[in-house]
């Protein structure tokens, strides 16, 4: 599948590691030494088995985990250099987060939901619930506005959260395994969505997924396996 893509780059990451301090001055080490590059436009996936790092590696570049060694360029600027506020602001403006369980706030409707990243970012409400239903509108949801979570199934609940990650504009998707909780079906039309959004919208887009199915809708597909990042070369044909 061809997309649009250019040269420049939108994440960078050099000599990446992370590990978790463990009891009794114990490291879990997750991966070290991750060089990284995502360019302006492309659709890369991530891979790997479970408790390799995937969730850890996106949560770190997006701006959510610190790392314990190297570093996350974003547009050229060293990310975890920044202050908390510079880094929380970063994330509000620059990056849209979809997870593998929607995480939407219960007791809020679709519409509030998807409205929270623009009060957030210091938006009237007006403009906010406004700017949300057109974001509800691209994601086909504009009939269930007034649903709570617990209204929707996991299909529709995901198509909410697409919205209210892309509701502020932001350059970057970052998708931990956006599919994950559904079935194939369903999970195939929101990756759909999630690909024709990315080019609408012209976004750099990271896809965590456990199925190479799913990465095949890529530009690349790197596996992280035993801490490393390896380009996988099973995405040609
Ligand atoms: N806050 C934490 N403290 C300690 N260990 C952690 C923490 N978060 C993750 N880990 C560990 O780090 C490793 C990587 O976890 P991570 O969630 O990134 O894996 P993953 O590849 O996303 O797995 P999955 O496919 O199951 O989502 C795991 O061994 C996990 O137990
Ligand atoms: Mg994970």
């Amino acid at each position: 599948m061809m997309l649009m893509q250019n040269d420049q780059v939108t994440v960078r990451t050099e000599n990446l590691g992370k590990a978790y301090p463990l009891p009794d001055n114990q490291w879990l080490r997750v991966f070290e030494g991750l060089n990284f590059e995502l360019r302006a436009g492309e659709l890369v996936a991530v891979m790997g088995v479970s408790g390799v790092g995937k969730t850890t590696f996106l949560n770190i570049i997006g701006g959510l985990d610190r790392p314990t060694e190297g570093r996350v360029f974003l547009q050229g600027q060293d990310l975890w250099e920044k202050s908390p506020e510079e880094i929380a602001l970063l994330r509000n403006r620059f990056i849209g987060f979809v997870f593998q369980f929607y995480h939407l706030l219960p007791e809020f409707s679709a519409l509030e939901n998807v409205a929270i990243p623009l009060l957030i970012a210091g938006r009237s409400r007006e403009e906010a619930l406004d700017r949300a239903a057109r974001a509800l509108e691209e994601v086909g949801m504009s009939s269930r506005e007034g649903a709570r979570p617990a209204q929707l199934s996991g299909g529709e609940q995901q198509r909410v959260a697409v919205a209210r990650a892309l509701v502020t504009g932001p350059g970057l998707l970052l998708a931990d395994e956006p599919t994950g909780n559904l079935d194939w079906k369903t999970g195939e039309r929101i990756l759909q969505l999630i690909i024709d959004l990315h080019r609408k919208k012209g976004l750099s887009s990271v896809l965590v997924t456990h199925n190479e199915k799913i990465a095949r809708f890529c530009h690349k597909a790197y596996v992280l396996e035993a801490g490393r990042m390896k380009l996988f070369e099973g995405l040609a044909g």
